[in-house]
């Protein structure tokens, strides 16, 4: 607290005028969260003039790090040129065609302003494509805050949050993730519009959907008619550059994404799939509004988000050395501080999949996200969460951390990151 004195300031002054002082309210974390001046690569500084390594990242939509040369540049000649102008323009062409091609099962697309909106689009889309109402979501995923899908995303699964209905959320179904088979089961004997599945959830704590969950997923919606809908705001572009549906093999109806098809800079969200579902959008096709699914937004495909995210998935379909820098790191950073959670006999254990990586305090290992969230040592986390803030390292959350690398972060970056977590467990093993 000594050495933040300006964030002090202006938490208590932010808390004057936005409720509960932030805009996001993981942004918060105790006692006041720090207010950034400056940010660069993987690093970035608050007002005070401290520097800290950041595996927050924007909330991982910036795997290249903090304003990337390459972004920046476009972004400031359309900032010259026009940054939303409200007509069609030729580079949300090149966005979508640069999309198609990265991400075989999508063969059209459509943008949004953030990954929320491109959820909640796809839910009416795939009601609409269907005919049926209900839509499956698993425990623990988050796919934004669209009200029929904001539900069961903490514990306890069945308790609505505040303000979101009974009615908003009737037809849609809850299942336990990475379980096959009551989710067989369950999506067999209903009629199902659409499932949406996070194939690694991110904000659960960067689990893995098992290969064989995936699959059964598919062939349930293919021997129901459902749509299988990836939720891949996170994964898209990350984990490769065809997104986890690319590792996983698995091809779903739509995808849905966000974060770093803005350049990792700009709001933004986007959904794409079958031509023949994406074609309910056509107002060429379906002239009538009643008999198209409506999609649009005042900044949606905003020339400066469309730059930078063009400008950006051009370059990682070209630079494949970026994906072995960061995933060779996060199965590094998985591996050591497992060795060390052994060594050192403290309990912990890490989870993800390439430069998605989380650190669990949980009794036994968390295969679903259920046990992650449910049996996780809370104080555990935020001491951790603290010790690293104390050695200018920022991890996303307060309340249990997780880690997006970038292609900034460097080998000594991780080194200290294991080194700081291994004053942590020796810290915690006296306790
Ligand atoms: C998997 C997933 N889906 C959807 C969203 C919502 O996206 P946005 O915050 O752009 O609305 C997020 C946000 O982090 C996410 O992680």
């Amino acid at each position: 607290m000594s050495s933040t004195p300006g964030s002090r300031e202006l938490f208590k002054r932010a808390k004057r005028s936005i409720p509960g002082g932030v805009t996001y309210s993981i942004r918060y974390f105790e006692p006041y969260p720090l207010y950034v001046s400056k940010a660069r690569g993987q690093k970035i500084w608050d007002v005070d003039g401290n520097e800290y390594t950041d595996y927050w990242m924007g909330h991982g939509a910036k795997i290249m790090g903090h304003c990337y040369p390459p972004v920046i540049e476009v972004a400031r000649k359309y900032l010259e040129l026009g940054v939303h102008v409200g007509l069609p323009h030729e580079l949300e062409i090149r966005l979508a065609e640069q999309i198609c091609r990265m991400v075989p099962s999508v063969e059209m697309v459509r943008f949004t302003n953030s990954g929320t909106e491109a959820n909640m689009y796809v839910v009416r889309l795939a009601r609409g494509y269907t005919k049926r109402k209900e839509i499956v979501k698993f425990e623990g995923c988050w796919h934004g805050g669209y009200d029929a899908l904001h539900i069961a995303v903490k514990p306890p699964y069945e308790r609505l949050n505040l303000g979101v209905t009974e009615e908003a959320v009737k037809d849609t179904v809850i299942l336990p993730y990475n379980d096959l088979e009551i989710v067989d089961r369950e999506i067999r004997k209903r009629r199902v519009a659409a499932v949406f599945v996070e194939p690694v959830a991110g904000a659960g704590g960067m689990i893995p959907a098992t290969p064989e969950f995936l699959k059964t997923l598919r062939e349930a919606c293919d021997d129901t008619g459902a749509l299988l809908v990836f939720d891949e705001v996170i994964t898209g572009f990350r984990l490769s550059p065809g997104g986890a549906q690319q590792i996983y093999g698995v091809r779903p109806d739509i995808t849905v994404f966000g974060k770093i098809v803005g350049g990792g800079e700009f709001a933004v969200g986007a959904f794409g799939g079958k031509a023949e579902v994406m074609s309910l959008l056509d107002q060429d096709k379906y002239p009538s509004p009643h008999d198209r699914v409506f999609q649009g937004g005042t900044f949606s495909a905003n020339i400066l988000t469309m730059a930078a995210g063009y400008t950006l998935l051009s370059e990682l379909e070209k630079r494949p050395e970026v994906y072995v820098h960061i995933n060779t790191l996060g199965e590094r950073l998985r591996r050591e501080v497992s060795e060390l959670f052994e060594k050192h006999r403290v309990t912990g254990y890490m989870t993800g999949i390439g430069s998605l990586v989380g650190i669990h305090f949980t009794p036994i290992f968390p295969k679903d996200i259920k046990t992650a969230q449910l049996m996780k040592n809370e104080e555990m986390h935020r001491r951790y969460f603290r010790h690293l803030l104390e050695n200018r390292i920022i991890a996303l959350t307060q309340e249990s951390q997780h880690f997006f690398i970038s292609n900034s972060h460097t080998v000594e970056d991780l080194e200290n990151l294991i080194n700081v977590t291994e004053e942590f467990i020796k810290i915690e093993k006296h306790r």
